[in-house]
């Protein structure tokens, strides 16, 4: 452990994300020693490696919002040497050294056992995206959704989180309507589950502020126009799951679905989240909630040194799926 790998972003005048040897004590604090095993390829992650986005709040810092390894020293008593272990969001690769590099260090509090039911690799398979996707279904869950309301809208469904709560959504009996701009995706989205797929530049948005109401529920990654449009065809007293800002940060709504058709906007943050339910979520990932189509939502395993070229990618919106990043 002396020295190890980790992919560290500098902000040089522009950004730079390079692969270097490093130490032990030049690793943010924590009192949880992790051998990282895999990570995962986020949008965030994507941002913050090739500087499209403000994600890192100092340089020069590990990026990477995921981590599944093992222990290999740990001062907090709930965490043996050798036990495995997941850590998502909290702040790992936004504001402390993150999941791509050898080796992890975390406060304990961040760290989450390896739910029986998924290796390390399943976990970040599923990674922030999965869990993300995850909160969101308890989301809407708690505010009453279920199959019989109606079909379930999700935007841009072929991204990880979209690729994910598709699958999720199909396996827990709703009619999953997945809204995307890939044309040339549609048989991957039916494949996951989807009994509907839509394309964008097909959709008529409309301009009221209430549309006929479609959707029992809905799954929002990508922001402006078409959650104003979610917001518009939302069925009565039913969800929306506030995810991402894939296309835009911005919202143009009135209150009318609000307080004509009881709707909820319902926000999810899967970096700042109560410990129990962070658990709760990953039992449930790794039972009932776990995808049937992990492996076809990955989209390749790739390596430290492939993450940049991935992420460039990803931000140009080439990519399906997941990419798991195999680090031990
Ligand atoms: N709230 C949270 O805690 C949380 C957690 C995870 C992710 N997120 C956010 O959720 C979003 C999705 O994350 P991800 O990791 O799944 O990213 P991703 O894999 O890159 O997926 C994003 C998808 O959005 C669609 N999209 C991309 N650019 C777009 C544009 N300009 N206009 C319209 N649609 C566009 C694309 O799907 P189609 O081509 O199929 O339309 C793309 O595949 C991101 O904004 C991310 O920051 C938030």
């Amino acid at each position: 452990m002396d020295r190890f790998t980790a992919l560290r972003v500098y902000d040089e005048g522009g950004i730079d994300a390079r692969l270097e040897p490093i130490t032990l004590d030049q690793l943010g604090d924590g009192n949880v020693v992790i051998r990282a095993a895999y990570s995962s390829l986020n949008y965030k992650d994507a941002l913050a490696v090739t500087g499209k986005g403000k994600i890192l709040r100092s340089m020069p810092l590990i990026a990477g919002i995921d981590v599944a390894g093992t222990v290999v020293r740990s001062d907090d008593p709930r965490y043996q040497e050798g036990a495995e272990v997941v850590v998502t969001g909290c702040g790992l690769g936004e504001n402390h050294d993150g999941g791509f590099s050898e080796i992890v260090r975390v406060p304990g509090d961040w760290v989450i056992p390896l739910p029986a039911g998924l290796t390390l690799r399943e976990a970040m398979c599923l990674g922030t995206a999965g869990f993300t996707a995850g909160l969101a279904l308890e989301r809407l869950e708690h505010n009453g959704a279920n199959p019989a309301l109606g079909p379930v809208a999700v935007t841009g469904a072929t991204g990880g989180v979209g690729s994910l709560a598709v699958d999720m959504l199909a396996k827990a009996g709703y009619s999953v309507a997945a809204v995307s701009g890939k044309r040339d995706q549609e048989a991957y989205l039916r494949e996951l589950g989807a009994d509907e797929v839509l394309f964008t530049d097909e959709l008529d948005l409309g301009k009221r502020p209430l549309e006929k109401a479609r959707w029992g529920a809905a799954v929002d990654n990508v922001g402006g126009e078409l959650l104003t449009w979610l917001t518009r065809t939302i069925k009565p007293n039913c969800g929306i799951a506030s995810i991402g800002l894939a296309a835009s940060h911005e919202l143009h709504t009135t209150v009318m679905p609000f307080i004509l058709r009881g709707a909820s906007l319902l926000g999810v943050n899967s970096v700042e989240v109560p410990r129990a339910l962070r658990e709760r979520v990953w039992q449930r990932l790794a039972d009932e909630l776990k995808p049937r189509h992990l492996d076809r939502i990955i989209q390749g395993e790739i390596g430290l040194a492939e993450v940049r070229d991935t992420a460039e990618a990803l931000i140009a919106r080439k990519t399906a799926g997941r990419y798991v990043v195999k680090i031990a």
